[in-house]
């Protein structure tokens, strides 16, 4: 378990305290903890004493509550407790420093310790360079990358055509001022309507109709979605014209689908109208609505049979 552990010990009285403090090796101990938690391998680095007499002091140290201890791991960490926050002790600290000739080789000895910590996470890095990007990061996912994307979002009316259930509706909507979503699914609208509700988004509108001819008024959206959806569309120039319409000046377009394949059996297995799209088809979809500041590029590559790749498509009105 991480987490300071805080003694029930009744507060100590000042001449314990003081008692304590008569002491030059826990004097230096406090002395060294000040700024930063050290395990007692790298205090006994330190100070140079045995591992013993080390825990003794702290012992004593902790049960006035001068320092605290955390478990991390294998090790012990050690910092300041409640009560070396004293303003009396810090003066005396203050004074010690000055006084016990030991304690400015103990922060030199501290700096190289300080050092060695940061150079193993160095190192480590170090040897990772160059493969950093394909190797797994605990908690570095695409999710939780682009969760935290979305955030950064400035709010926005975001019309998601083709939109399923939401799931992509309600990443939109944490940020949102209103997200529509449309799709010429009773099922999807009823159900994406549930969960819009049961998730507390209010700001989310579920449309049936289609991406085609959406039931949008024109000129009214800041952003205009179609993700996985164009190569269900039985005319996709005619969705991007539509998105074109019910865009603000000045609006986006973004379009993720799957780049063309010849993988067939998607029309059996997912309904599928279309094999995807090559980037040559949405830039001409995109031309011929109207759209300019057009970029189109793959953004993922699936590595598993029949390898999806996805392409993202972009543009202003
Ligand atoms: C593969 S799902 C994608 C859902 C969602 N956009 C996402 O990324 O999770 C495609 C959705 O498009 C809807 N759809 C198919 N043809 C449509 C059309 N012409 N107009 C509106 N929605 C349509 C389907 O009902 C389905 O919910």
């Amino acid at each position: 378990m991480d987490g300071y552990i805080k003694p029930i010990f009744a507060m100590p009285s000042i001449v314990k305290i003081l008692r304590l403090l008569a002491d030059e090796t826990r004097l230096r101990l406090l002395l060294l903890l000040q700024g930063q938690e050290l395990t007692v391998v790298e205090i006994q680095e330190v100070l140079g004493l045995g591992q013993s007499r080390i825990s003794s002091h702290l012992a004593q140290l902790r049960q006035a509550r001068l320092v605290q201890d955390r478990r991390a791991g294998k090790n012990i960490y050690y910092k300041p407790g409640d009560h070396s926050a004293h303003r009396e002790l810090a003066a005396i600290l203050e004074v010690s420093a000055r006084e016990i000739p030991a304690a400015a080789n103990d922060q030199k000895a501290l700096q190289l310790i300080l050092r060695k910590r940061e150079d193993k996470a160095r190192e480590y890095f170090n040897q990772l360079a160059g493969k950093f990007g394909r190797t797994y990061c605990p908690g570095r996912t695409w999710e939780a990358v682009a969760r935290g994307l979305f955030d950064l979002l400035q709010p926005m009316t975001i019309a998601d055509l083709g939109a399923g259930e939401g799931t992509v509706s309600q990443l939109f909507a944490r940020r949102a001022k209103k997200v529509i979503a449309i799709d010429n699914s009773e099922k999807m609208v009823e159900f994406g309507s549930e969960l819009a509700r049961v998730h507390g988004f209010d700001n989310l509108e579920y449309r049936l109709g289609t991406m085609e001819d959406p039931p949008i008024p024109a000129g009214t959206m800041d952003l205009a979605l179609l993700s996985q959806a164009l190569h269900h569309s039985s005319n996709p120039p005619r969705a991007v014209a539509a998105a074109y319409r019910i865009l603000k000046k000045g609006g986006r377009i973004a379009i993720l689908d799957l780049l063309a394949h010849r993988f067939e059996q998607a029309r059996e297995l997912y309904a599928d109208t279309w094999l995807g799209f090559s980037e040559t088809d949405l830039l001409q979809y995109l031309e011929e609505a109207g759209f300019r500041e057009i970029e189109i590029g793959v953004v993922s590559r699936e590595g598993k049979n029949p390898q999806w790749q996805t392409v993202l498509a972009t543009a202003t009105k």
